[in-house]
């Protein structure tokens, strides 16, 4: 169980990461004023953050005019070192990472480069997180969501406890020059959220341009898009799919409530309202729920 897992430094990645030698020297690793890095806790919004920096970027993605899978174009800090040297990259390179904000490179905390974190809802995280562990036979971990949610809040996961990844990041953010963004604020208004981001990253882009983001970067788009959807960059990875499920499920906000119980539901508010007390960042998931 849970083989692909490997603890460094109190927290779980996946153990390719150790196959580059990378991660065990991130503190050193040349950050330049330029680089842009999108931070997530798996299942936030990766992919979808990783298609709107390409499209922001890359002309030839926008028009499609070169076949570079969005997650190439924005590759993980901590697994792409095997196939790409860093050092060599033209600027702006543009980084993904999972990491917490503890084990980041040394000139991060220095204010260089830009980051974008993403977070949403733990409840969705957790029921996204389950499907996809249940997609994959190298994540094979869990029968029931009752199952998962144990691993899930114990942090025995890909990305450790998912409270911890979100208050160490904010509570930290004056070291850093980071953005914060929701993924349901995203989801609802994709355009404002593509604007903000081009004006935190002074990209000073064409209305055409944003069309052209905003368009692209919708989950019915991503879904049918092999440069997009991360299923050829997983297959790669990870080889063939243990049941019919796809990277992209639904792409929806507060799913949990098809998945949770009652009385998961409570068991988990308790334990949000414990682990995020007093934290300012402001968490409304959806119309109708507003918690803190
Ligand atoms: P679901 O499993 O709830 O559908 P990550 O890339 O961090 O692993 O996150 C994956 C989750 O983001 C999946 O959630 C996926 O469907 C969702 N996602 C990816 N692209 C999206 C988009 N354009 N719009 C909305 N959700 C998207």
């Amino acid at each position: 169980n849970n083989i692909y897992l490997l603890k460094f430094k109190g927290f779980y990645f996946h153990c390719a990461a150790f196959d580059t030698g990378l991660s065990e020297n991130l503190d050193d690793f040349e950050i330049r004023d330029d680089d842009v890095f999108v931070v997530t806790y798996p299942k936030s919004g990766t992919i979808w953050a990783q298609q709107i920096l390409s499209l922001i970027y890359f002309e030839e993605h926008r028009k499609r005019t070169e076949n570079l899978e969005a997650a190439h174009r924005v590759p993980f800090l901590e697994y792409s070192s095997r196939d790409i040297d860093f050092g060599k990259r033209p600027s702006p390179r543009l980084f993904t990472t999972h990491i917490p904000y503890y084990l980041v490179p040394r000139g991060l905390k220095d204010k260089k480069a830009k980051i974008i974190y993403i977070y949403r809802n733990p409840k969705d995280v957790m029921c996204s997180y389950f499907h996809y562990i249940n997609t994959y036979p190298v994540f094979k971990a869990a029968d029931t969501i009752e199952a998962f949610m144990k691993q899930f809040l114990e942090g025995k996961v890909l990305g450790s406890v998912w409270f911890d990844h979100v208050r160490g990041w904010y509570e930290h953010r004056n070291y850093f020059n980071i953005q914060f963004m929701m993924y349901e604020e995203m989801k609802k208004d994709l355009r404002s959220s593509v604007l903000k981001l081009c004006k935190f990253l002074g990209e000073d882009l064409s209305e055409e341009a944003v069309n052209a983001v905003v368009r692209q970067a919708s989950f019915e788009n991503m879904k049918d898009d092999p440069l997009a959807n991360f299923e050829n960059t997983l297959y790669r990875g990870f080889g063939p799919k243990l049941q019919e499920g796809h990277f992209l499920r639904k792409g929806t906000i507060g799913d949990w409530k098809n998945h949770m119980t009652v009385q998961q539901n409570e068991r988990f508010d308790k334990i949000f309202q414990k682990q995020m007390k007093d934290f300012p960042l402001q968490f409304i998931w959806d119309v109708n729920e507003t918690q803190n």
